[in-house]
């Protein structure tokens, strides 16, 4: 299958005959404009070639040509890989033009393709096997340097194989992914990468006093289990936590969710799973940045032992918290790896956790919200996640609101007062990361997706990982007395600035 690429209202026949040579032009003009094909993005039509043997043409829309940003590349490679696909087609070629043949463009062409191509089809006895596309041939108007382009594309499918893992975690069954398999799977994928890694049992957790974990895993009969990882890149200059949610599945315990909400509530490790992934694939990549992963892994049930409304905990912070509603578990044991993560005085804590509902209602189901007390590393973040197609908004940690989560028994309660949901268990978390330079994505909406999308099948994304694997490439690549917070401007450069934020 040849493919073009086409903007909006774009000059179609000198492009299509530019590419589709020997093409039956008068067919290819009949298939556009029975479609009413006008390039709008994410119009795609194929064409059978007459004369060549199973030869398609496929022109994928991209949209406005003015309003072209890298991901709209990713996204059309991705839709010309779910059309061959549709059509049975092993080789792809896609015609790249002059406004793509960056090495940049390349990349994204070559990613969009390779992320379409997952599959989760282990339970399915019908699997279509031996209908997946092959081979991808990019033809450019100018040749590229090839060790930069080999270079660029084993980042890219070390990328690609760090998404496929978080999405094969996210789609796992519940009653396979338990915390115990969670960490068994981590533990192969670090053995591989050369990653340290040390899986914490109930016992050590206890001597940790890991108190949200514990109190959150009280109503399960699966073991609970803390991951703990440790990159240690050669030559690295800065240390970054990740920290991730891990719930295997959250029912909201006794404060049960009803039977619609927790249809998808397997996916509640998604932020676990990709901090697992990607300190894999910073090992993968030899990135010369320390990375600490830290992944709380537990189910949320109800039961004899469960935790109840009305408890209180104490963490290991010294903060005492009433549990109000058990469905608010993932702050819990966050909480404790904040706390532990902030302890070793990283440079930075990221943390990703499909946190709250409220984060959904706000943005939709494509957005994650950001929060974060650094606001330099926060814009950079968010423009990375433009370029990777991982959308993130930046919402406000409102001081004012801390008073909804304060409790009249305890320190802290772990629900706010029913308004800005995801604004009150991000201040939650930020009582636990002792002012540290700290990162917070709430990534309930764009972890799982129950729709299609350009390429990312129905079910688990692995989002955030590309953003992740980017931003410490980043930091890895600035030098030492530049903060993580100016990273993004390796050009300015600063004296000593203090590293970590100031304590309010
Ligand atoms: N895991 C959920 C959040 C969630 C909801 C993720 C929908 C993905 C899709 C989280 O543990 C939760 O239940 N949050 C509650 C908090 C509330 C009880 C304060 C919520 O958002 O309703
Ligand atoms: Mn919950
Ligand atoms: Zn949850």
């Amino acid at each position: 299958m040849v493919v073009v690429l086409l903007a909006a209202n774009e000059e179609r026949g000198a492009a299509l005959r530019a590419f589709a040579r020997g093409a039956d032009g008068a067919a290819v003009r009949r298939g556009l404009t029975a479609e009413r094909f006008h390039g709008r993005e994410g119009q795609v039509v194929t064409v059978a070639i007459a004369g060549a043997r199973r030869r398609l043409l496929c022109v994928v829309g991209l949209g406005d040509a003015a309003a072209l940003d890298v991901d709209a590349w990713r996204r059309a490679a991705g839709r010309a890989r779910q059309a061959a696909e549709r059509h049975g087609a092993a080789r792809v070629a896609i015609a790249v033009d002059e406004r793509a043949s960056s090495i940049e463009h390349i990349v994204a062409l070559a990613e969009g393709f390779d992320l379409a191509g997952y599959r989760f089809d282990k339970y399915k006895s019908d699997a279509e096997h031996g209908a997946l596309v092959g081979e991808l041939t990019l033809l450019t108007p100018t040749p590229l340097p090839a060790a930069d382009v080999a270079r660029r594309l084993g980042g890219v499918a070390t990328a690609v194989t760090a998404v496929s893992t978080v999405r094969d975690l996210v789609n796992e069954p519940a009653a396979v992914k338990t915390p115990t398999f969670i960490a068994a799977t981590a533990e192969r994928l670090a053995a591989d990468a050369g990653v340290e890694i040390e899986i914490w049992d109930r016992a050590r957790i206890e001597r940790e006093r890991l108190a949200g974990l514990l109190a959150v895993a009280r109503g399960s009969n699966e073991e609970p289990r803390f991951i703990r990882m440790r990159w240690r890149g050669p030559g690295a200059r800065r240390r970054v936590a990740l920290v991730g949610k891990g719930i295997t599945f959250d029912s909201g315990g006794l404060s049960l969710k009803p039977a619609k909400s927790m249809e998808t509530m397997k996916t509640d490790m998604a932020g676990g799973a990709a901090v697992i992934a990607t300190m894999v694939a910073a090992g993968r990549m030899q990135l010369a940045i320390d990375v600490d992963g830290f992944v709380p892994a537990t189910e949320n049930l109800p039961g004899g032992k469960a935790q109840k409304p009305g408890d209180v905990i104490r963490f290991r912070n010294g903060k005492s918290v009433e549990v109000l509603n058990t469905d608010a578990e993932g702050r819990l044991i966050l909480a404790d790896a904040l706390a532990l993560a902030a302890a070793e005085k990283p440079d930075l804590i990221v943390d990703l956790a499909t946190l709250t509902g409220a984060c959904i209602v706000a943005l939709g189901p494509q957005v994650a919200g950001i929060y974060g007390n650094e606001q330099a590393v926060v814009d950079r973040l968010v423009t990375l996640g433009r370029e990777t197609g991982e959308p993130l908004w930046q919402l406000p940690l409102v001081p004012e609101y801390r008073d909804d989560i304060k409790s009249p028994v305890a320190d802290l309660k772990n629900i706010g007062g029913g308004n800005a949901g995801s604004i009150t268990a991000a201040l939650f978390l930020q009582e636990f990361v002792a002012g540290r330079p700290w990162v917070h994505m709430d990534i309930a909406g764009p972890a799982f997706t129950d729709k299609e999308l350009p390429y990312a099948p129905k079910g688990g994304t692995g989002f955030g990982v590309r953003i992740l694997l980017r931003y410490l490439a980043e930091l890895a690549a600035t030098p030492p007395d530049v903060p993580p917070r100016a990273a993004a401007s390796p050009a300015r450069p600063r004296r000593k600035p203090p590293l970590a934020a100031k304590r309010r």
